[in-house]
């Protein structure tokens, strides 16, 4: 803990990690830390000057090539924290005593080809890093390794979030395993019931607020002011420290090649940033040449960044009332966008809106490459189609889409979907002719028969006739 220190992304103060507030806000500002090491581009001890007491002392600058070296090497190891996709890269990461990394082996996740959609979209080489490969099916799990052991190192027994699935059950899962109480907030009837029954199991408790995501997040603000609760959100500063390893691990799995494009989901608006901070460090360290450009889709109906970036350069942002089936990325004041807007300057992507229909048909789409995932990661191919039509993207580029969540963590939108009773007839209006041939052929409602053989042997037939 004595690694870093945290900076503020809004004034530019320095404080030291034990300095932190409650709510992870800057005492003068109010906007979000960022870690940054003795080795940070910008940190003074990187530049040659000596970090003062408060501040990590300069240590050599990691180097590449060794270190390629030992993240490969420690794959080959028995220990947890080598197994550990997040705490492989430790070399980068703040330092917490081995005894103290909570870990369930998260990362590690697969990367795959995607030759389907590439064809459709007429793209040479189009692949997925599936997020949703991790321990409790979501991308969170790279974030809360980090900061959950950030909160057994700082002493704390209680720690919560707000969360729209995904992180409450990331959060529960970790606490559950490190021996710490947790409570979870989340929006009532708003969140996949896969999600909600993880958190249930992992111990947490559990508390369903009648209000929103948005509505949850102020509530625990001042929760944690008020108690000694260990605040999960990706406002933490650790969690956006675990989740930028993907980056490294994309790259590491690409032989360090640097793809074109990186296509992330937005909803609070942290991961995009997160990676944004990874492929920066590996650029800044020397392990690739240049970054590649991160862009963020979200939901027609929590579209925040979307408006803010269209109506005035994400200058300002105005908060939405979010509305998506896409329910991990319902979110209307995202908390990182300042994070995000950032990004978007600074790696040259872009930020895309994808409607409900869209979403369903990427999502069967990535269902029938056999990989699947949740609607909230499917609005990444669907944002992806809108920036090959125009040119963003073109067709000798490589574009990765950093799928977050498992596909079984809402089986109730894909069954809705499979028999047509997802997408209302007003959603369905504006679609050509084309797209609903296409819905139509992605669509496999389960049959219901007499358990005959020969029934079942006429509706193989009947379906090897569709299909031929
Ligand atoms: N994809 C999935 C599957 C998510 O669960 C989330 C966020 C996002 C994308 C968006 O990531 O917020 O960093 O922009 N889920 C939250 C939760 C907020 O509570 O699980 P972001």
């Amino acid at each position: 803990m004595t690694t870093h220190i945290l900076r503020c992304t809004g004034c530019g103060d320095g404080i030291a990690a034990k300095d932190a507030a409650s709510n992870f806000r800057c005492r003068t500002c109010g906007d979000l830390f960022e870690v940054e090491y003795a080795w940070s581009e910008g940190s003074p001890s990187s530049q040659g000057e000596v970090y003062s007491a408060s501040r990590p002392v300069a240590k050599n600058r990691p180097n590449p090539g060794a270190l390629r070296y030992l993240w490969q090497e420690r794959k080959t190891s028995t220990l947890s924290v080598d197994q550990s996709g997040v705490w492989r890269f430790r070399d980068l990461l703040p330092i917490v005593a081995a005894e103290q990394v909570v870990t369930l082996r998260e990362g590690n996740t697969p990367l795959y080809e995607m030759p389907k959609c590439a064809a459709m979209l007429g793209l040479n080489w189009l692949l997925a890093k599936h997020q949703g490969m991790n321990p409790t099916g979501s991308f969170k799990d790279t974030g809360m390794t980090a900061a959950l052991s950030v909160a057994v190192a700082s002493g704390f027994e209680w720690v919560a979030c707000a969360s729209t699935g995904n992180t409450s059950a990331a959060m529960a899962a970790y606490a559950a395993r490190a021996g710490l109480r947790s409570m979870v907030l989340i929006p009532e009837g708003k969140i996949a019931w896969g999600k909600l029954s993880q958190s249930m199991d992992y111990g947490s408790t559990t508390v369903q607020l009648r209000t929103d995501f948005d509505g949850c997040v102020r509530v625990l603000n001042e929760i944690v002011q008020r108690a000694p609760v260990y605040l999960l959100n990706s406002v933490n500063p650790y969690r956006v420290e675990g989740q930028k390893t993907p980056a490294f691990e994309l790259l590491e799995q690409m032989e360090w090649q640097v793809p074109h494009h990186v296509i992330v989901p937005g909803g609070n608006l942290a991961n995009c940033s997160a990676l944004g901070k990874g492929f920066a460090e590996m650029k800044h360290l020397g392990f690739i040449h240049r970054v590649p450009k991160i862009s963020v889709i979200q939901a027609e109906g929590a579209n925040p960044l979307y408006q803010s970036m269209q109506g005035n350069g994400g200058v300002a942002l105005t908060p939405v009332t979010a509305d998506t089936r896409a329910s991990a990325i319902r979110i209307g004041n995202p908390a990182s966008w300042k994070k995000a807007v950032k990004i978007l300057a600074s790696t040259g992507g872009w930020v895309e809106q994808v409607s409900e229909r869209e979403i369903a048909l990427a999502k069967a789409e990535i269902g029938a490459e056999g990989i699947g995932c949740e609607p909230a990661s499917a609005v990444t191919l669907a944002g992806l189609k809108k920036l090959v039509a125009d040119g963003r993207v073109g067709k000798e580029e490589t574009a990765v889409l950093l799928l977050t969540g498992h596909t079984l963590k809402d089986s109730e939108y894909t069954i809705q979907y499979h028999r047509g009773e997802l997408l209302t007839a007003t959603e369905l209006a504006g679609a050509s002719a084309e797209e609903l041939a296409e819905h139509k052929a992605l669509q496999h409602a389960p049959l219901v028969l007499d358990a005959s053989a020969d029934e079942v042997l006429r509706a193989l037939d009947a379906s090897a006739k569709v299909m031929a």
